[in-house]
């Protein structure tokens, strides 16, 4: 039977299958889910041994399970690929805004809605079904194939590393394939060739011991939300750059060639600022929306709290204050220095009278890649076949933090090819993938599969 057959006839299953595993809530964050993230794992090492990959285990962590599958039955002298995914999920909330549930896998105008469809537990699944093509269908692959997919990536990975450094032999590769990206637009196949890294703290003032009147002592002592808000307000400048000394020395400037290459891909500003429903578009001077997503470092507070938020007003003088404060990284910075160059401006920055406690939570190094060898070009040619269409080079401005950490390990190249799209709301009420993308997807990386042989 021909590949196309093979996917033609097994779709509906294929999304039946996903579907069960969507409806498993492992959220990685939340303590509760615990159990569900476990079900999660346990459920896709069964789904590997249906597939037919011959050594499969759970692996207990210090946090959730990793899940190892690996086939390696390939011609003396095959290549071995490394296929590296996640199957924790982000929390739902705010649970209102769903329009239907987020553990409820539903398809409207052939998008399939649920946390964790693009996820990234519909971009891992689209790899197993190549596999399970070939491996049902010729009984063989054309290359030795290893599955890692974990269950704290939306965590920051805090086991992941570790894990790969010990089981550096049995997972021995010669390149690791990644689907947790997206396409540049529907149709486009991209590859992407460079993500950003990530320091993520915390900053907590404290002023008074306990809350105050804010009439009986306003006025007389520093209000920690107040003294927050001017740290925040002194972390960039008026030309919307990070105010922190030194932040910028190891930012590496787009080559000319870069930057023109950058200019070909089908990009309006007016339409990024349609698809996220902001008034306007903004950010560092001298340089256009893509290149600050794309090639420029950030600062961004994630979350925020002092005071009453209730319904109502209650005239109180918070005793604390917190903010959650990550950057995105450029190469070359390095994550461990930002977080001591940020730490340090904080402490500059503070007022008198409160004190400031600064935590880095979580770091990962940015990534960039020049495009090249065999994984690479057998990419290339199979995205054509499938999706009709070139492959465009893309970075993006998320992170994959664990990336450079699988590049350095296993001195193996990775290929980042993703099949999410622009809206997909990954992280955000109403999660998304093109259902067309999960099939179209599992095509593209079994011919992949066959352009290696
Ligand atoms: N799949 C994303 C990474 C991603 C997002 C790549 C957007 C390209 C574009 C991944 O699951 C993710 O959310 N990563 C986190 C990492 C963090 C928790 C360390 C991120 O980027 O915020
Ligand atoms: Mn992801
Ligand atoms: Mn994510």
């Amino acid at each position: 039977m021909s590949l196309e057959t093979h996917f033609a006839e097994n779709r509906q299953r294929h999304l039946d299958e996903l579907f069960e595993w969507l409806r498993i809530p492992s959220i990685s964050a939340k303590s509760e889910h615990k159990d569900d993230t476990a079900r999660a794992a346990e459920w896709l090492a069964d789904r590997m041994r249906d597939a037919g990959l011959t050594t499969v285990d759970v692996i207990p962590t210090a946090g959730h399970p990793i899940v190892v599958g690996e086939w390696r039955g390939a011609p003396a002298g095959a290549q071995t690929l490394l296929v590296y995914g996640h199957y924790d999920v982000q929390p739902p909330e705010p649970l209102n805004e769903w329009l239907s549930e987020p553990f409820e896998p539903t398809v409207r105008d052939g998008k399939l809605y649920a946390r964790g469809s693009v996820d990234d537990k519909g971009q891992v699944y689209l790899h197993l079904k190549a596999v399970e093509a070939h491996l049902k269908d010729g009984g063989a692959l054309p290359v030795n194939v290893v599955f890692v997919v974990e269950g704290e990536e939306e965590v920051g990975s805090p086991n992941l590393e570790a894990f790969l450094k010990e089981n550096q032999e049995r997972l021995r590769c010669d390149a690791v394939l990644i689907s947790d990206t997206t396409m540049f637009a529907p149709g486009l196949p991209s590859i992407t060739i460079g993500l950003r890294g990530m320091a993520y703290m915390e900053v907590r003032v404290q002023g008074p011991s306990v809350d105050l009147h804010s009439g009986a002592y306003g006025g007389a002592v520093v209000n920690p939300a107040n003294a927050l808000a001017k740290i925040i307000a002194g972390l960039h400048d008026e030309q919307g750059r990070v105010n922190i000394p030194g932040f910028y020395d190891r930012v590496v400037e787009l080559t000319d060639e870069q930057r023109k290459a950058m200019g070909t891909l089908p990009f309006t500003e007016e339409g990024l600022r349609e698809e996220v429903g902001a008034p306007a578009l903004a950010g560092e001077a001298g340089h256009g929306a893509l290149e600050r997503i794309w090639v420029r470092p950030t600062l961004d507070v994630n979350g925020l709290l002092s005071g009453y938020t209730g319904e109502g007003a209650k005239t109180v003088l918070p005793s604390k204050a917190m903010a959650k404060v990550s950057m995105r990284l450029v190469p070359n910075q390095d994550f461990k220095e930002v977080e001591r160059l940020f730490t340090e401006q904080v402490k500059r920055l503070a007022p008198a009278g409160v004190t400031v406690e600064v935590l880095a939570l979580h770091g990962g190094q940015p990534w960039y890649a020049e495009p090249s060898g065999p994984l690479f070009a057998a990419a290339e040619t199979a995205l054509e076949r499938a999706f009709g269409q070139k492959p465009v080079l893309i970075r993006e401005g998320g992170s994959i933090p664990i990336v450079q950490a699988f590049q350095e390990t296993f001195g193996a190249p990775a290929v980042l090819i993703g099949f999410g799209l622009p809206g997909e709301n990954a992280h955000a009420p109403n999660e998304w993938m093109l259902v067309e993308n999960f099939h179209r997807g599992a095509e593209a990386i079994a011919m992949m599969y066959d352009a290696l042989r």
